[in-house]
């Protein structure tokens, strides 16, 4: 079967720093796929390219069956409807309540008042924050704001969610209620996602069938958690042994 998101040979340059120097991997429908690696490595960058808000220098990105490497923004639109972005920050607007950010996607689109109001509701209920509904951006915690954009990303009906760093600068508990979402978008909605992160305890553990490490512009690993965890090669014991003390000290009651 075909792969939902694939990168053949993906190479980008920002002048003479190489980020991705020949990135290759499938994501397959449904599943949820793990990019690991530290901060600065070119996870954002590498993600971005799947919706085409950065294009590559050599090498194809196939999304959903269409080659979208060359292509243009009226096309890449109707990509970036089936695939939504939840940034690292929830982009949320800022002068729009919860309720306002979840309808403004559908505002857009030629639904009435009243399918609107069905949706946003559905949407709050997915992701378990109708109580957040009339709150502002600026009262919601970082955790509260990730959670609100990824209903506002499901009010587009996508069907694969791209996930940058969920769990960074929240809370152990709050992680988990990501953690746990992220899973109920898998398991219930059938998405396909992928999700950034730094964190393998914390995150990728928790919600990845698939990962991969992402060292000096290519993978040097990418299989399963067990794999990983039994894996040989001393720059993948060494980014899940240091994952592991910073999981201990976190752990550890203050
Ligand atoms: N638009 C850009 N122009 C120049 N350099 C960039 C740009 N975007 C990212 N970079 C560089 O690419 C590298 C990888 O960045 P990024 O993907 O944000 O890392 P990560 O998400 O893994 O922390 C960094 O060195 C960053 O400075
Ligand atoms: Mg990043």
């Amino acid at each position: 079967m075909a792969y939902f998101i694939e990168f053949i040979d993906v190479h980008k340059a920002f002048d003479d720093h190489r980020v991705l120097d020949g990135v290759s991997f499938g994501v397959d429908r449904g599943e949820t796929f793990a990019i690991l690696g530290p901060s600065g490595v070119g996870k954002t960058v590498l993600l971005t390219h799947v919706v085409g808000l950065l294009k590559p220098d050599q090498g194809r990105i196939i999304v959903d069956g269409v080659d979208i490497t060359n292509m243009r923004e009226r096309g890449l639109a109707d990509i970036r409807r089936k695939v939504q972005l939840v940034f690292q920050s929830g982009a949320l607007f800022d002068s729009l309540s919860v309720w306002e950010n979840i309808a403004f996607p559908l505002t857009e689109s030629r639904y009435t008042d009243e399918e609107i109001e069905k949706r946003v509701a559905e949407k709050l209920r997915l992701v378990e924050v109708e109580d957040l509904a009339e709150l502002m951006p600026s009262e919601l915690s970082t955790g509260m704001k990730r959670a609100v954009a990824i209903a506002r990303a499901l009010a587009a009906e996508p069907q694969a969610i791209l996930y940058d760093e969920p769990t960074t600068m929240v809370d152990p508990l709050m992680s988990q209620t990501i953690n746990k979402l992220i899973r109920k978008m898998q398991r219930q909605l059938g998405l396909t996602q992928m999700v950034v992160t730094h964190d393998i305890a914390n995150c990728a553990e928790k919600v990845a069938d698939h990962v991969a490490l992402l060292h000096q512009g290519k993978f040097v690993f990418n299989g399963t958690m067990d794999q990983l965890y039994g894996s040989d090669h001393p720059v993948v014991k060494e980014f899940v042994e240091e994952d592991r003390i910073r999981f201990e000290k976190e752990r550890k009651p203050v």
